[in-house]
């Protein structure tokens, strides 16, 4: 295993998936827990369900970590089991106590998959192919691509490097910071995001996503979630009627699918076999 995913693993293994207090590990820091939130992250979770095979023998739950929200479970509730695959030890134990025997773990790298051809009669992989080297990314898919069956979809989720919907914000939040007293130093570096998620990840655009897959992959890019938790934090506010502009942003994303997956934060990759 390279220098990067090594420390990728140790990161995992030893900070993120540590527990920090009310159920939650220190990973979920990047998360926006808000109340006034919660319901907005809800609906988005629930949007990969859509497009999975709503029922099977196995999921594949590529870079599963934890299985952290309570939604991701619902993915696997109509199938026989749910494999996760990560290469996290920390994280696929925390997933055994939350999948028992509905689950099977795998200590692998999702650009180097240990599985033969067209056995998945899905496959999931959120947040993951980000914390690979650039030149591992094509190579990452292909594989999810190689373990589907055949008529199935694959569903992959990563935030996008440097969004316009999210740069658009990035002078007001900094502004923000100032009026409040906070120091403005936190210029984002939207290619090695480091800073803030602990570790490496490289995140790319939908220019490259396409130019990458296109002619070899069948697929279409939806929103997963607009908004970043940063956004989220500044934009969104409880006493400011913050629910029923999640309400709204949510209404946009759901009729303007193409313009919101596209430069919003998150996407939602749906991949055909
Ligand atoms: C940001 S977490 C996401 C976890 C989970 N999918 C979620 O959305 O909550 C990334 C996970 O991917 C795992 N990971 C990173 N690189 C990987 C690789 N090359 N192969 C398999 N898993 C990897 C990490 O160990 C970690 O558990």
């Amino acid at each position: 295993m390279n220098n990067t995913k090594q420390q990728v693993r140790e990161f995992y293994d030893e900070i993120g998936w540590s527990h920090v207090g009310e159920g939650l590990y220190q990973n979920a820091r990047y998360e926006d827990l808000r109340p006034v939130s919660r319901e907005y992250i809800h609906k988005c979770h629930m949007r990969v369900k859509r497009y999975l095979a709503p029922q099977g023998n196995i999921l594949l739950d590529a870079g599963s970590g934890p299985v952290q929200w309570p939604e991701y479970l619902t993915y696997s509730e109509n199938y026989r089991y749910r494999l996760c695959a990560d290469i996290s030890i920390t994280a696929l134990k925390e997933a055994r106590s939350r999948l028992g025997d509905r689950g099977m773990f795998v200590v692998a790298d999702i650009a180097n998959l240990p599985f033969k051809p067209e056995v998945f009669d899905g496959v999931v992989s959120m947040h993951t192919i980000h914390h690979l080297p650039l030149s591992e990314h094509r190579r990452a898919y292909f594989e999810l691509i190689r373990v589907l069956k055949a008529d199935k979809t694959a569903v992959v989720i990563n935030g996008w490097h440097n969004p316009p919907l999210m740069r658009m914000a990035e002078p007001f939040i900094r502004l923000g910071r100032l009026l409040a007293g906070r120091s403005a130093k936190k210029k984002k570096n939207w290619s090695l995001e480091e800073d803030q998620a602990g570790t490496f990840v490289k995140k790319m655009t939908p220019r490259w996503l396409k130019k990458e897959l296109k002619d070899a992959v069948t697929f279409k890019i939806y929103p997963w979630r607009s908004l970043s938790p940063r956004f989220m934090r500044w934009f969104v506010r409880p006493q400011f009627g913050g629910k029923a502009y999640l309400r709204l942003i949510f209404w946009l994303e759901e009729r303007f699918p193409r313009f919101f997956g596209e430069n919003g934060q998150y996407p939602l990759i749906v991949i055909k076999k």
